[in-house]
């Protein structure tokens, strides 16, 4: 989701929120796991890329750059894990986090904001970021201010910057990319939820194939440098989530699904995307024997979640956010003061306007371990 500017100061101390976010992983990284009795590839590593959805604490440091707000950083994100913010948009783990844990490796580290060792993974991802370059999206009324430099190709060009630090001499690297799990994405949420606020959807419809396009050539870049295993993440549905919900409205009773109550076109905009990913990832696949090219599906599990609530162990009323007030109130969002926070965030799909709770995001890492464990190429 686009980051919204508020206006309270700056975020705590990156020092000493960097201290706490490593004592955290330390005491906390092997509680609480993804149940499964798979059985699980080793991998020796875990690069990943992408945005809010996918970002352990880049945020923080790029957030700050910039002299801007980082709700993320405040109280209460982090609250049901880490016990306080770590610049995840979320109470506590997200989707990677449980993998991570599931396949042994040490929680992520962001890799702006860590002073250590990247040798067993780094991610690139920061919220906000876009699959293409920043400047398509500048020139957005109220939200192109907060397209910031970190889209995919960037986060690439990070990458590559980190290699001598991972491998040396480089004809190592491929070896030690070989072992290693890569995911990229979620890229795409970014480019067309900022759009919104600009273009019509027909607009933002037409240049959904070179979203794609600049994600399945940053997916075969990764391969070139020797990436045997790479999941590319679809985005989740768009229209269910409270905060478009909250700012687009239909007036139109058939705007919305009658089943789950989301925003058709936002929706079919998500299935669109995903759809044209699937085809270009199978191109990859097709192109590069020997390499596993794995879409993973963001958009059944959420809507599995909306459909059936109590079945999943959620609450009933599913479409609301559990932090903030974006149902009615865009200006108490989640992390600004007047914010309230519910009882019981493991009831609640979304944590805020946008993402999704830990208790979410168990289930889809859940789902994405098994199509991982059980891909053939
Ligand atoms: C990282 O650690 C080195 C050596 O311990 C120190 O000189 C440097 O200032 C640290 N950088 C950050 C960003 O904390
Ligand atoms: C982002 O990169 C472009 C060129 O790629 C540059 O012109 C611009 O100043 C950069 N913006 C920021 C905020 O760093
Ligand atoms: C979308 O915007 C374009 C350019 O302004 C315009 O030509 C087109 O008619 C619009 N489409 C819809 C469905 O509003
Ligand atoms: C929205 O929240 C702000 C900040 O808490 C408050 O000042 C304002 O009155 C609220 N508006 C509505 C319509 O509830």
């Amino acid at each position: 989701m686009p980051p919204i500017a508020y206006d309270y100061d700056r975020p705590p101390c990156y020092h000493a929120m960097k201290l706490l976010c490593a004592l955290s992983v330390l005491l906390l990284a092997s509680a609480g796991a993804v149940s499964s009795s798979l059985p699980v590839r080793r991998y020796g590593s875990f690069f990943n890329f992408g945005d809010s959805f996918a970002d352990t604490g880049n945020d923080v440091v790029v957030f700050a750059a910039h002299s801007l707000a980082n709700p993320s950083s405040r109280p209460p994100y982090g609250m049901t894990f880490f016990g306080h913010p770590t610049g995840r948009n979320s109470n506590g783990r997200l989707a990677i986090d449980f993998i991570a844990e599931e396949l042994g490796l040490p929680l992520v580290p962001p890799s702006l904001a860590h002073n250590g060792s990247f040798r067993q993974g780094a991610n690139f991802a920061v919220a906000g970021a876009f699959a293409r370059d920043a400047s398509f999206y500048r020139d957005i009324p109220l939200v192109g201010p907060l397209a910031l430099n970190t889209s995919s190709g960037v986060q690439l060009r990070w990458f590559e910057s980190l290699k001598p630090s991972l491998c040396h001499p480089a004809q190592e690297c491929k070896g030690f990319f070989h072992k290693a799990l890569f995911f990229m994405g979620e890229f795409g949420v970014n480019d067309y939820s900022f759009s919104l606020f600009g273009k019509n959807l027909s607009q933002i419809r037409s240049f959904v194939p070179d979203v794609v396009k600049t994600i399945s050539t940053a997916t075969e870049r990764v391969i070139t440098q020797g990436a045997k295993t790479v999941v590319v993440p679809g985005i989740p549905p768009m229209g269910c989530s409270p905060l478009n919900l909250a700012m687009f409205p239909s007036a139109d009773p058939a705007g919305y699904d009658p089943r789950a109550g989301c925003l058709k076109q936002l929706n079919d905009l998500a299935i669109y995307h995903n759809s044209l990913l699937q085809e270009a990832i199978k191109k990859v696949q097709t192109k590069h024997r020997g390499v596993k090219v794995i879409y993973a599906d963001f958009f059944s599990p959420i809507i599995d979640i909306v459909v059936s609530p109590q079945k999943l162990g959620f609450r009933g009323e599913i479409l609301s956010s559990c932090c903030g007030k974006y149902n009615f109130n865009v200006s108490a969002g989640c992390g600004m003061p007047g914010a309230t926070v519910c009882q019981d965030p493991s009831s609640y799909l979304y944590w805020d306007g946008g993402h999704f709770t830990e208790a979410a995001y168990r289930y889809i890492a859940k789902g994405w371990l098994n199509t991982i464990n059980n891909y053939h190429a």
